[in-house]
């Protein structure tokens, strides 16, 4: 069959819903957008290669918070939608889409092993006429150097025998406006026809899709999006370490700048970026500019700034400490959220993290509570957290507030604590109570 019948052959399979759907990798990215595919009416098959992941989804439950159990049991049950670790499930697909890992190394360089665990299953499994798209975000170059010769490795060639894309997740875990299907969607192609393919594959599902001329500017879209997010942070932090020198009030500044009708964004300081994506992404591309010789000095220091505030919120833990003549050695400190963000229950690199390790080198003793964290493992061992109650705060010789979740009780904290170190300013405009409350930056008020 030529090229151009292939097309119109899937083309036609996407238009008439008849064409199956792979998505590999049923986490935070796969699961929903799998879910969108079988809401626009295809037949999904999900692979992953965590039994206890595909498992837990046939049995019709859901591990992502952002996905309810009753959609997935609705599609499984409906027979739209099957999880498998069978490889060989793949082989059914006319478009797969891959939603697998993209961390980095101990050393800070891209971690490829999922993605290309992936490319060679696909390979394995390929046959002509297949679409594949790469979402997981990346280093630019990737699909062209790694992705498609892995999967022309099998005699398939690109362009002609198979659609090749890059199309990345935008998803915001916990945001209630932004889902997958409402987020544009930007696709790159290999050629002109596999970015007619993809763009049509999405089209299907989600309601706006941006293509570009190559998976480079795809690549580079998302890495640019994380890298604004991660310097704008990184902006905001610094700009809180002046107004803690300068005695400013920095909540005060960013509210009063973001009455500005155009040309400023607020970006909010906080205890350090967290999740899978702001801290990780900009090193895939600052790795890549390394491999040509450049230098990329915002995000080294944004890294700088954002990784350093967890020892800046330690240090006013140790200041307020200080102020009442007690050692952060053998004091009591609850931690009020360790997920890395408002109302999510992720704790991937969250700064609460390296907050309760810093404080613990100093010999604290450190318990947490977070209304979406019941418990977490970290390096092999689980930590539990306790139950939030007028007791444990006052158990407390400092309560720090590092996620700030909607449904907690902040009176309740000022109500009780004796110290409140508040990394999120969700204390401001309390009625002031037991507590002294210690802003992230400027000099130590009460509430
Ligand atoms: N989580 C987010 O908010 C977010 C947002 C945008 C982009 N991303 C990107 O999307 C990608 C996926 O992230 P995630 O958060 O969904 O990850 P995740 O860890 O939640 O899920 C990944 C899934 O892939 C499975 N997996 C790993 N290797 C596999 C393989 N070879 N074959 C099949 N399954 C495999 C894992 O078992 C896991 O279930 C990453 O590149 C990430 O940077 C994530």
């Amino acid at each position: 069959m030529s090229t151009d019948a292939m097309k119109q052959q899937l083309l036609a399979k996407i238009q008439d819903r008849s064409a199956v759907i792979g998505v590999i990798g049923l986490g935070y990215v796969g699961l929903p957008l799998a879910m969108e595919f079988v809401h626009a009416g295809f037949r999904v098959i999900g692979y992953d290669v965590s039994e206890r992941v595909v498992d837990l989804l046939m049995a019709g439950s859901s591990h992502i918070q952002d996905v309810p159990a009753a959609q997935v049991r609705e599609a499984v049950t409906s027979g739209s939608f099957v999880a498998t670790a069978v490889e060989s499930r793949l082989k059914e697909c006319d478009a797969i889409s891959i939603a697998v890992p993209t961390p980095l190394s101990k050393t800070r360089d891209p971690d490829m092993a999922y993605v290309l665990s992936a490319a060679d299953a696909i390979a394995r499994q390929a046959h002509p006429g297949l679409c594949v798209v790469l979402e997981s975000t990346t280093y630019p170059g990737t699909t062209r150097e790694l992705l498609q010769p892995r999967l022309e490795a099998m005699g398939l060639t690109v362009g002609t025998d198979i659609f090749v894309a890059f199309s990345p997740e935008r998803v915001d875990p916990g945001n209630p406006v932004y889902q997958t299907k409402n987020t544009p969607k930007v696709v790159g192609g290999i050629t002109p026809a596999c970015v007619e393919v993809a763009c049509a594959l999405y089209a299907s599902c989600i309601d706006t899709v941006v293509p570009v001329t190559s998976p480079e500017a795809a690549e580079l879209v998302k890495l640019l999006e994380n890298t604004f997010r991660a310097v704008n942070i990184g902006l905001v932090n610094e700009i809180a370490i002046m107004c803690d020198k300068l005695g400013v009030d920095v909540w005060e500044v960013i509210n009063a700048a973001a009455t500005k009708p155009f040309g400023f964004m607020k970006f909010t300081p906080g205890p350090g970026i967290g999740g899978h994506c702001i801290p990780l992404d900009p090193h895939y591309l600052a790795w890549k500019m390394r491999t040509l010789n450049y230098k990329t000095r915002f995000i080294d220091l944004a890294s700088e700034i954002n990784s350093h505030m967890p020892e800046w919120v330690v240090q006013k833990v140790s200041d307020a400490l200080n102020d009442v003549r007690k050692a952060v050695r053998g004091s009591r400190v609850l931690v009020l959220g360790v997920a890395y963000k408002r109302d999510i229950d992720d704790v991937r690199e969250s700064p609460a993290l390296d907050v309760i390790r810093l404080l613990e080198e100093r010999g604290a003793h450190v318990e947490y509570y977070d209304p979406f964290v019941a418990e977490f493992r970290e390096e092999g061992h689980v930590r539990k957290g306790v139950e939030l109650s007028d007791e444990m705060l006052r158990w407390a010789d400092a309560v720090v507030i590092i996620t700030d979740h909607k449904s907690m009780d902040y009176q309740r904290v000022v109500d009780h604590a004796a110290i409140v170190v508040d990394t999120r300013n969700v204390t401001a405009g309390l009625t002031p109570g037991r507590a002294t409350i210690v802003p992230l930056a400027s000099r130590t008020r009460s509430a």
